[in-house]
């Protein structure tokens, strides 16, 4: 397989290879770089972009002076190495002011400390030119039901999300806003727990037209969902800014693991639907293949750099035989034979009336009950393929 290169546009979160392995039941297994060395890293094996939280970069309670002066280290390495960070996104879940979220804490005094964060990373994504501003409110949520009034808070997420939008409107920045769900951990239940879930929210917003997802593979599959389902629902509501992608087995912890390695299957269809659009046509996904994963606590820093290579290499492996998958004329065959064509075309005439579809001569409906459709062999056609 050839080496990632930045014309394949993968970025990485600087928190991805920069966890130190921490986790509720051991203490770091690796050491910590400084941000600009997991950059000229991540641009040596053929990254194209970097993501972060604002205190990847620098402290919670840095000064206006160390943070400028460490941003602006981080984007010279940017520019001398050809990085790009598309996208910015804040920390509002590690310290304890946030213990009962950011936008959705019943103490209005922190959610307002909470926008002044948000607002001034705002700022900064704006100042380093990301396109996409990430908001994952990993805190907002509950363990117990009874801690909350749920319309209140639902209320109040909505509040900081259109206040968040409507600044950047203000302030005329070129810049959406990506919400990403995850049905729960660090909460009990986290608010927006799925793709659905946000795409309702939305909707009901003030300034939804400048807010989307960024759906996170592990996370859908923590529900037992669909991710290829999930996001599809979201390139048909014109709403799939940007995507997390990372591998999960099964309904479990968040395991943030390599890029397909998980459930494999669903991962190729993912990049299917990523690289080759669907079978009829319809909204393509143009945004950065970004990687939001965690090297396993196992590994030591030679680990590290294996592990993002390895995002990077499958997704370039599951690219090429998604292309050969729909390339293959046994394919289109048996998505003839599935009718797969025939699903883009409207159930009714463009001019027929409710009284011309009544009046229609019945089918026969044995023989229409009798029809084969063929999806095992076309599902099966798609494994030779991966991994024939
Ligand atoms: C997770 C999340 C986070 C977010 C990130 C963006 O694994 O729980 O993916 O990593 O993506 O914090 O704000
Ligand atoms: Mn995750
Ligand atoms: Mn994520």
């Amino acid at each position: 397989m050839r080496k990632a290169q930045p014309s394949d546009h993968f970025s990485f979160g600087l928190w991805t290879v920069g966890w130190t392995a921490v986790d509720p039941f051991g203490d770091a297994t690796r050491p910590a770089l400084k941000p600009w060395e997991y950059a000229e890293k991540l641009a040596e094996l053929g990254a194209w972009g970097i993501t972060f939280h604002d205190n990847d970069v620098f402290a919670f309670d840095a000064s206006t002076a160390e943070r400028n002066e460490i941003v602006s280290k981080l984007r010279q390495t940017c520019e001398r190495t050809g990085l790009t960070i598309p996208m910015v996104t804040t920390n509002t879940f590690t310290h304890p002011i946030f213990k009962d979220g950011g936008l959705t804490n019943n103490d209005r005094e922190i959610r307002r400390f909470g926008l002044r964060k948000i607002l001034r990373n705002v700022d900064l994504a704006a100042e380093v030119g990301a396109k996409t501003f990430v908001m994952w409110g990993g805190r907002e949520g509950c363990e117990y039901d009874s801690s909350k009034d749920l319309n209140a808070a639902l209320e109040r997420y909505k509040e900081g999300l259109d206040t968040v939008a409507g600044y950047i409107k203000e302030q005329g920045y070129d810049l959406r806003i990506a919400l990403e769900p995850k049905p729960n951990e660090p909460r009990g239940d986290i608010f927006l727990p799925t793709i659905g879930h946000a795409l309702g929210l939305i909707a009901q917003l003030d300034n939804g037209d400048i807010i989307g997802l960024n759906p996170e593979v592990g996370h859908e599959q923590m529900a037992g969902l669909n991710f290829t389902h999930g996001i599809a629902q979201a390139l048909n509501a014109g709403k799939l800014f940007h995507i997390d992608l990372n591998g999960q087995s099964g309904i479990k912890y968040d395991q943030d693991k390599a890029f397909g390695h998980g459930d494999l299957a669903s991962a190729f269809f993912t990049v299917d639907l990523l690289e080759n659009g669907f079978p009829n046509g319809g909204p393509r996904y143009e945004g950065p293949r970004h990687f939001d994963f965690k090297p396993s606590r196992t590994e030591g820093m030679e680990g590290v750099w294996e592990s993002a290579a390895a995002c990077m290499e499958m997704y370039l492996l599951l690219a090429e035989k998604a292309r050969a998958f729909r390339e293959d004329p046994k394919t289109a065959e048996l998505m003839e034979a599935a009718s797969i064509g025939e699903l883009s075309e409207p159930t009714l005439g463009s001019d027929e009336t409710y009284a011309d579809l009544l009046a229609e001569p019945e089918i026969d409906i044995a023989s229409a009950s009798a029809r084969e459709y063929h999806f095992v062999a076309l599902y099966q056609h798609a494994m030779r393929h991966l991994i024939g």
